[in-house]
């Protein structure tokens, strides 16, 4: 990214029209990022506004700091052309996985080179998706689906033929082609299911009503009514895109809950903008303090909410045990 520097408790930027791939190396040795792999100009939208520190520096490639360099202070360079200036450091490899819910499944993504692209599914398995989720924090891999299944993405392809044994500490140091080259198309693109992958539903058909429910561990299970608050309530019915308030459905008893209940003592806050910031207890298969300890919710954007709400049921029927329904 842009390079600045913390000079007297403010980040400067530094400025050089002459900028090259000498001055990036001791950038990326003094941030400890590996090699310099690539010295550029920001475009316009890119550049900082804030104030400049250096400019016009001159680095033998060798030096441990920037500072070391031959540089002067912006002050003792006539105006000019300066423009501000970037790197990419080879530590800088990243992977990520986008498009399904949540941060642990996905579309496979990695970043090198500063270019975010995906990686074709020829020979991809689970030993290589064991290693995205190790590395991401995710648990253990579940599933590895190829054919574009989170999406086709767009741009670099950067990987082919990965053959991972399980054991790597990062994808990139699995046996596969070299970066870039492949016979692939998007459509081939891999993807991950980790087994920390979470998402959230509400059960009834519409989406938008229902027993609140979470996926974890490979299993859809509970969430339990404990403390759940007006928050709580409107923040599930936002994150799922039925509206911005819930209300639970009081006329109906307490479903006895079969199946796992994952989620219990959920408390989340104005301030939480993602059901996955709320506090909760920790993820266990039998949470619920009580068994019988289940809400249903309807949100405010749910087409059964005047239906419902105005009129309430007259039957009472208890929450069938979580199974995979289509998520909203
Ligand atoms: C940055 O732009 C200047 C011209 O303003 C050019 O001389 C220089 O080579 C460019 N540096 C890089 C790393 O592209
Ligand atoms: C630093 O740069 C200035 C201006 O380009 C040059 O005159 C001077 O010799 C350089 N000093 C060193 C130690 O390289
Ligand atoms: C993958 O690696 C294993 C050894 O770890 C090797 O036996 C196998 O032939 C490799 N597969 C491919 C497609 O390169
Ligand atoms: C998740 O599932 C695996 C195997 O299915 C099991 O060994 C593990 O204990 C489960 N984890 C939790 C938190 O339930
Ligand atoms: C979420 O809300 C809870 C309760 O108000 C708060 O303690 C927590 O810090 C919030 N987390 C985030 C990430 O906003």
């Amino acid at each position: 990214g842009r390079v600045e520097m913390l000079l007297h408790g403010t980040w400067v930027r530094v400025l050089d029209d002459q900028w090259d791939v000498n001055d990036a190396s001791v950038v990326c040795r003094q941030l400890q990022c590996g090699e310099a792999e690539r010295a550029y100009n920001l475009s316009k939208p890119e550049r900082g506004t804030g104030p400049v520190g250096l400019r016009r520096v001159q680095c033998a490639g060798k030096e441990t700091r920037l500072t070391l360099c031959n540089t002067s202070l912006p002050e003792a360079v006539p105006e000019g052309i300066a423009e501000d200036v970037g790197v990419v450091c080879s530590g800088s490899q990243r992977v990520r996985l986008v498009n399904g819910a949540g941060r642990c499944a996905g579309r496979v993504e990695i970043y090198y080179k500063g270019t975010w692209g995906t990686i074709c599914d020829n020979s991809w398995d689970l030993s290589d998706a064991t290693v995205v989720c190790r590395q991401l924090g995710c648990g253990v891999a579940m599933e590895a689906p190829g054919s574009a299944h989170y999406g086709e993405g767009s741009g670099q392809i950067w990987l082919d033929e990965v053959n991972c044994s399980g054991g790597e500490a990062a994808l990139w140091d699995c046996p596969a082609e070299a970066w870039g080259q492949h016979d692939c198309r998007h459509k081939e693109d891999a993807g991950v299911v980790c087994s920390e992958f979470t998402a959230l539903r509400l059960e009834k058909s519409d989406g938008c009503s229902g027993c609140p429910q979470v996926f974890y561990n490979g299993t859809w299970g509970s969430v339990c009514s404990n403390s759940m608050t007006a928050d709580t309530m409107s923040l599930v019915c936002k994150q799922l895109g039925c509206g911005d308030e819930g209300f639970p459905e009081t006329d109906l008893p307490y479903g006895r809950v079969s199946g796992p209940t994952w989620l219990d003592r959920v408390q989340c806050g104005k301030m939480n903008s993602s059901f996955w910031q709320c506090p909760f207890a920790p993820w266990k298969l039998q949470s619920c303090d009580y068994q019988q300890d289940e809400t249903r919710i309807i949100c405010s954007g749910s087409h059964l909410y005047l239906m419902d709400f105005v009129m309430p049921l007259m039957t009472s029927e208890a929450c069938p045990p979580a199974s995979p329904l289509p998520s909203c």
